[in-house]
């Protein structure tokens, strides 16, 4: 009997052909699969990365319920040309905190895993409210209404709650203050320190203080504000001018 007759039989037996193919297919996942769960590189933790503020957890929220996610990716890949536009790769340390992962899988717009601090809050609230106003030939949508839909953070603290039982390390005073913090992080006068002590430099994490503004120039917190927080923070918590990734890489 030849090796192709041997292979006839499991040809002619569905059973034994789909549990052979599972055997296969699973044998290729755990050899890509599970060196991940020990190689360095990929569960370093990274002097910075903190968990998103309330606010900045506020516009991440708005970000994915507005679909940005469908035109923008958030992944900056470890080649040339998209290290020369975008910056330093991103880390998958970058994206501990993300529940779910906003990697993207298209770019009709650019990546925005580093588009914090590249544009000031003005020009976000000109671009966001009429992008071809900004960049003509632009094909992004208006997103003007998020200037006037006010928010008051009523749920921020039962979305804090829920990433920290995922895994998220936010600790009891974090979910405690959860809309303290929102709300103090869009208001210039406000009291920052808690926000600060939680989540900035002070806060063991090694990175720099939260950014506190009014990001979109009006009265009130808007889902402007929130998106702006949220944009402006993106890619800024590492430090790459004096991170050294691992030597594997
Ligand atoms: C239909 C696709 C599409 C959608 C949806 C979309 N964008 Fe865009 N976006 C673009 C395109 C195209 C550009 C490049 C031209 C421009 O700057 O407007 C862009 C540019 C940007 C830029 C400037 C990036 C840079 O580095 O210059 C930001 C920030 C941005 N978008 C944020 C958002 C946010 C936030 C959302 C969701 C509220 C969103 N976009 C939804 C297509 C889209």
């Amino acid at each position: 009997m030849s090796i192709l007759d041997k292979h006839g039989v499991i040809e002619r037996n569905a059973t034994l052909l789909l549990v052979l193919s599972l055997a296969v297919v699973s044998i290729g996942g755990i050899v890509e699969i599970a060196p991940l769960f020990y190689l360095q590189n990929t569960i370093e933790d990274v002097e910075g990365m903190r968990p998103y503020t309330p606010l900045e957890l506020t516009g991440r929220d708005i970000y994915i319920r507005e679909g940005c996610y469908v035109c923008h990716s958030q992944m900056i890949r470890p080649m040339r040309d998209e290290v020369e536009r975008y910056g330093p790769y991103s880390l998958a340390a970058e994206s501990q905190y993300d529940h779910p992962f906003q990697w993207g899988s298209k770019r009709t717009g650019p990546d925005l895993a580093r588009v914090g601090g590249r544009y000031s809050d003005e020009w976000h609230v000109d671009h966001l409210s009429d992008p071809q106003a900004v960049v003509p030939e632009s094909i992004m949508p208006k997103y003007a209404f998020l200037s006037h839909r006010m928010i008051d953070g009523e749920y921020v603290q039962d979305s804090v709650a829920t990433h920290a039982m995922v895994g998220v390390p936010y600790s009891e005073e974090m979910i405690a203050n959860a809309q303290a913090d929102f709300a103090a992080q869009a208001d210039p006068d406000a009291d920052t320190e808690g926000l600060q002590t939680r989540y900035g430099s002070e806060g063991g994490w090694g990175g720099n203080d939260v950014v506190v503004r009014n990001f979109d120039g009006q009265p009130g917190i808007s889902e402007m504000d929130a998106m702006i927080a949220y944009l402006q923070m993106l890619g800024t918590l590492v430090d790459f001018s004096t991170f050294t990734p691992d030597a594997s890489r």
